[in-house]
């Protein structure tokens, strides 16, 4: 099995996880085309990477001039038809299984037959977005972990029809950007999430029985067992929009109700408090929007 070559890399969607995987990327040289929907968002995409290459050079690992090379080797686009030259494309957009089959379908008639095409979903089924394609052999889950540039695990899904060279292609292109990939088998939440998720759930539910405040629930978990920041903080830095989205396919996935998210979890959502992206989620941020 000879693994693809890759160079040029596009990443479709500009938000928290899209831009740190372009940065990643960007950083171990390949060519970035960061795609979204509108420019205001493909250019907060663009400004989430300066911030976080910021943190980087104001420690030492990066200097300056490397920064603005890194910065400028990311071209951001509004066209989707940009993807075309592409070897290689990763998509971090809502997690929507309606809009991410539209996008593969599009991808699929604009990208070269040999390209791959990836999605960082959290827990949809990968097959199913495959399924939208005539190449589900080049079809993939790549799970990046947020805060992208900082965590070192990227949990490689298989989807049913994923052949063994885009498997092999894309375990040594998360090696090639200094990350750990661990592969797994598509099933609701992964293992990731199928792990991470109920805890946050479990979290919010001692939250709104009023076993303890959030400050209280994040010391126990951080103190207590070492987690570098509690599940609530934690909840808030995914975006609680995110993890009711995940709560959900799992509860419908398994058809368990163990899965089932909390209310409190619920209603945080439709109030808009969607965590630090929106100013408020179980804690209040600088700037608050909501
Ligand atoms: N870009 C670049 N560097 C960053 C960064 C960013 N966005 N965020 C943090 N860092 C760096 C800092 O520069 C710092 O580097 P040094 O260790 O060299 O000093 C380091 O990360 C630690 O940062 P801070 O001191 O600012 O803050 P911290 O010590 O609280 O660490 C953290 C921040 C890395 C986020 C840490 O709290 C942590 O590991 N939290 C848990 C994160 C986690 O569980 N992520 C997985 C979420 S689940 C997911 O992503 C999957 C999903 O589908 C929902």
């Amino acid at each position: 099995m000879i693994a693809m070559e890759i160079r040029e890399i596009a990443v479709l969607g500009a938000g928290q996880m899209g831009s740190g995987i372009a940065q990643v990327f960007a950083q171990h040289g390949y060519g970035v085309t960061l795609y979204d929907i509108s420019q205001e968002s493909a250019e907060s995409g663009l400004d989430q990477i300066k911030a976080s290459l910021a943190r980087f050079v104001n420690k030492g690992y990066m200097n300056a001039e490397q920064s603005r090379r890194i910065v400028d080797s990311v071209k951001i686009t509004t066209s989707l038809a940009a993807v075309c030259g592409s070897d290689f494309v990763v998509e971090a957009i809502p997690e929507l299984m309606s809009t991410k089959k539209a996008i593969f379908m599009e991808l699929d008639r604009l990208c070269k037959p040999e390209a791959i095409l990836a999605t960082n979903t959290s827990s949809l089924p990968v097959t199913e977005i495959a399924s939208a394609t005539k190449r589900a052999e080049n079809v993939i889950g790549m799970h990046f972990m947020n805060p992208v540039p900082v965590m070192p695990l990227v949990e490689i899904i298989r989807g049913l029809r994923t052949s063994d060279e885009t498997h092999s292609t894309v375990t040594g292109l998360a090696q090639a950007i200094g990350k750990t990939a661990v592969s797994v088998r598509d099933c609701p939440g992964f293992v990731s999430n199928r792990i991470l998720m109920p805890m946050i759930n479990e979290a919010v539910y001692t939250v709104f029985e009023g076993v303890a405040d959030p400050e209280a629930v994040d010391q126990v978990m951080k103190l207590g067992m070492n987690h570098p920041m509690g599940p609530l903080a934690l909840a808030d830095m995914i975006g609680l929009d995110t993890c009711l989205a995940i709560m959900e396919t799992l509860h419908e996935g398994f058809g368990d109700s163990k899965y089932r998210p909390c209310p409190l979890l619920r209603q945080y959502v439709q109030a808009g408090w969607l965590g630090r992206k929106s100013g408020r989620g179980f804690y209040l941020y600088e700037g608050e929007r909501g």
